[in-house]
């Protein structure tokens, strides 16, 4: 009997089971209302877009989510085809699922979507309804859940009847697959019929996400107040402009950073021009007392328009940095005009 107690507790050393922090709510994370809707979001909600794929350590992608978890980050924001290798990052998180959150799995909310590239032939992408729903059931298998707590539509397509792609995500919600849909990147009109067409099928738009940071401004022409009108949330990914707006790339490219993989992030972007900006940026955060990333995330918390914002994170240490810029996300009108200056010179 002594040894097999022995054996079980050497187990459990080797694989220790996981219990969250019990004051995670109390850990300085706010939540706020996404649109019109009872949905409370985590200002800042974690994206599996990169570092939990099969060629990441699973102990590294692992102790982001348990960190995340434990600060109260409850969004955990993921697609079909996030890896590498497409659907390895739900994979990933279907074994975290099974390891550490089931006993959690009300306290999250799980997205994910589909319409980028993700098998081969001609269903693998875009926005019919076999495409939709497909992809779907197979992220539910690789992510060990039921349903999903938000189901996007994940680029808008010219070639498919809207009306086709909407009335997917209203019966996904009917059949009980995702409790909430929502759009990303949708240009105007196609959001503006989105908004509509399932509201009259009594299915709220709960939240669109966009492309929004200090570089990227687009979606200040109309689409965050469009947004805000029809009582959706508004969600940002690359808050950080893939790393760009954090001290990264102050002084060249470091060889295990996104840039120098080269894939989504072309050094090609690094101009002597930018490389300007960045850094004046950074001594407009360092006189705020944070550091670039934590401002570039302030900045987007500024104001109400924005839900939560996604971070992207390569190790627990970045996470707790974006986590400190929750603790101050006002800016004088000064700090607004210089940081526009410094990004239209
Ligand atoms: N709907 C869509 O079409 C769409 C598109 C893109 C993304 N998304 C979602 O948005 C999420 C976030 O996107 P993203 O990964 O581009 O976000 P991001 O937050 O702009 O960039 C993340 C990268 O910035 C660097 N970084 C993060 N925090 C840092 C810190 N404190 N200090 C220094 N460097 C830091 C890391 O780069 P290194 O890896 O170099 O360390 C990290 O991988 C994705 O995971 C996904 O869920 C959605």
């Amino acid at each position: 009997m002594a040894s097999r107690i022995f054996i079980f507790n050497r187990l459990d050393m080797i694989n220790p089971i996981y219990s969250p922090l019990p004051e995670r709510y109390d850990n300085g994370m706010k939540y706020r209302r996404c649109g019109k809707s009872g949905i409370l979001l985590p200002e800042i909600s974690l994206g599996l877009w990169h570092n939990f794929g099969d060629v990441n350590t699973f102990a590294n992608s692992q102790a982001m989510a348990h960190f995340a978890f434990d600060k109260g980050i409850t969004l955990f924001d993921l697609a079909n085809n996030y890896g590498p290798s497409f659907g390895s990052a739900e994979e990933t998180f279907g074994m975290i699922m099974k390891k550490s959150f089931r006993p959690y799995r009300d306290e999250l909310f799980i997205s994910t979507k589909a319409g980028h590239e993700m098998w081969p032939g001609p269903y693998g992408e875009w926005g019919s309804r076999k495409t939709l729903m497909n992809s779907l059931d197979q992220s539910l298998r690789r992510m060990n859940l039921d349903y999903v707590d938000i189901f996007y539509s994940h680029r808008y397509d010219p070639n498919t009847p809207l009306e086709e792609t909407l009335q997917t995500l209203v019966d996904i919600v009917r059949q009980g697959k995702a409790l909430y849909v929502g759009i990303s990147k949708y240009p105007k009109e196609a959001a503006e019929f989105a908004y509509k067409y399932l509201e009259e099928r009594d299915v709220h738009c709960l939240l669109y996400q966009g492309r929004y940071n200090i570089f990227n401004r687009e979606l200040e022409e109309g689409t965050l107040q469009q947004v805000k009108e029809y009582g959706t949330g508004f969600i940002a990914f690359s808050p950080l402009a893939q790393g760009l707006l954090t001290n990264r790339y102050l002084n060249g490219i470091p060889a295990d950073s996104r840039m120098a993989k080269g894939k989504f992030l072309k050094q090609e972007v690094l101009t002597n021009e930018v490389v300007l900006k960045i850094k004046a940026l950074n001594a407009a955060a360092v006189q705020r007392g944070q550091t670039l990333a934590e401002m570039a995330l302030a900045w987007l918390l500024k104001d109400d328009l924005v839900t939560s914002v996604i971070v992207g994170a390569s190790s627990v240490t970045q996470l707790a940095d974006n986590l400190k810029s929750i603790e101050n996300t006002s800016f004088s009108v000064e700090e607004i005009e210089n940081i526009k200056r410094i990004v239209t010179k």
